[in-house]
């Protein structure tokens, strides 16, 4: 069997372990088994890009990145990808922040992506791209005579043809993503917006309900939804639970409940709706009041997107109005970190928290509610507050599903979830904790792979 070869942007470095929060990172060190490869952006920039990458060789996975100068920086990470794509695809037209300049950027990254990987390469590897940084990347590497097989996974949602032309070169987005040999999603939902949006863009045949045939080659698609490894990360909040922190967490709350929120400080986590769902729970249900504490770590994120600069400051104000409006002088409502905090610590405030608040606007999948659901003592589990709008949502219906425009809708939620009798809460925990055991970061990896190393080419 070839060897395994993964390019992201983000490379989780042996050296930079525990330390990001990002869930793509994570989910995919599961893949990374002795002999294979991890090939993406250095983090650094600011010099000249890399004429080749750096190598180095860690419990026998190579990890190969590459340094990006400070334009392509600015207009391949700041500017497409973030500042276009990202809102784009979170069905956010009105955020894009669009320059020509900026996707010539990005294209020209994708390129020296390809330039730098294809020396690297073995015939019978096979390689296995992520998330929207790199949708050209596969057609680089084929320009480049690449024959391997290419996967392609887009870890956030895909938009309908409506809204994906938005962007002028969504054609050419799309046909160079399906240079790949299989294009897989998170949702069923995602899937279908994706082989619409690629029927409205080229001439194609289909294949059967998931492929087509374009320019005699073919592309085919798969839904594998991501998770986490269940097992691992419930040691860890079991762990966690007598750490300091934890104790800390506990002993500061003095018997009050806790509702936890932990995301990346992001426009589509719905962050300054969530703080309005929190005041609105005091005013629906004041019996609440001085009762309930909701603690929400937003690690800082993207800080160079000025759309990111403008929510924090949306939020350091939302929260000092909510906490004026009604902390007493021995009880905080609000407590916010913009911070990143460890995982293992994290793990420990789960499982100590009732309430777990995951209601982003629009979410590919989202394993924060995966991790919180992992968290839970089984004998007396928290409560997850879930999006609709979260991929997440399609398949762990037994949370307390929530529209998060609706801050009164989350505030009743709230309310639930606190008077939930115990056998309910056993219950529904139950029934998620059995979902999410279906599908880990390991059986992702396996799902995905096997249908790559299948695809006729
Ligand atoms: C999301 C994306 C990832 C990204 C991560 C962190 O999970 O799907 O591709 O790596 O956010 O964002 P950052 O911009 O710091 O890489």
């Amino acid at each position: 069997m070839g060897r395994l070869v993964v390019v992201s942007n983000r490379v989780s470095l042996p050296t930079d372990k525990g330390a990001r929060a990002g869930g793509l990172a994570v989910a995919l060190e599961d893949a990374m088994i002795p002999g294979s490869l991890w090939f993406g952006w250095s983090g650094r920039r600011g010099g000249a890009n890399s004429d080749r990458a750096s190598v180095s060789e860690h419990q026998g996975i190579t990890y190969a990145t590459v340094d990006l100068g400070e334009t392509d920086y600015r207009r391949f990470y700041v500017g497409f990808s973030n500042g276009a794509l990202w809102p784009l695809l979170h069905y956010r037209t009105g955020l894009i922040d669009y320059r020509r300049d900026d996707y010539e950027g990005y294209v020209a990254v994708n390129d020296l992506f390809a330039a730098r990987l294809a020396p690297l390469l073995q015939p019978d590897d096979v390689i296995w791209i992520h998330d929207y940084q790199l949708l050209t990347l596969a057609e680089a590497l084929r320009r480049l005579g690449v024959k391997n097989r290419i996967g392609l996974f887009v870890h956030i949602p895909f938009v309908p043809p409506a809204v994906l032309h938005v962007l002028p070169e969504a054609e050419h987005l799309v046909r160079a993503m399906a240079a790949a040999d299989l294009v897989g999603f998170q949702t069923h939902g995602d899937r279908l917006n994706f082989l619409e949006s690629a029927a409205s863009c080229m001439e194609m045949q289909r294949v059967g309900e998931d492929g087509f045939v374009h320019n005699g080659h073919r592309t085919m698609t798969t839904v594998t939804p991501v998770g986490i490894d269940v097992e691992g990360f419930a040691r860890a909040a079991r762990r966690a639970a007598g750490m300091t922190e934890t104790r800390r967490l506990i002993s500061s709350l003095v018997g009050r409940a806790l509702a936890i929120g932990v995301d990346r400080l992001d426009y589509t986590k719905g962050l300054p709706l969530r703080f309005a769902a929190f005041g609105r729970l005091f005013l629906r249900h004041p019996e609440h009041l001085r009762r309930i504490s909701l603690l929400q770590i937003a690690a800082r994120s993207r800080e160079d997107v000025d759309r990111y600069q403008s929510l924090r400051r949306e939020l350091d104000r939302q929260a000092g109005e909510i906490n004026g409006a009604y902390s007493d002088f021995d009880w905080t409502p609000v407590r916010y970190m913009t911070r990143a905090v460890n995982r293992t610590t994290i793990a420990g405030f789960y499982r100590i928290a009732s309430i777990g608040l995951v209601t982003p606007l629009r979410d590919g999948m989202n394993l924060v509610a995966k991790e919180y659901i992992a968290a839970q003592d089984p004998a007396d589990p928290g409560v997850l507050v879930l999006s609709r709008f979260a991929g997440a949502a399609e398949d762990l219906t037994e949370a307390l599903i929530v529209n998060p425009y609706d801050a009164d809708q989350v505030a009743d939620a709230m309310h639930t979830a606190l008077l939930m009798p115990p056998e309910e809460r056993v219950a529904r925990h139950a029934a998620l904790l059995a979902k999410i055991r279906e599908r880990t970061a390991a059986s992702f990896c396996r799902a995905f792979l096997d249908q790559l190393r299948q695809v006729e080419r």
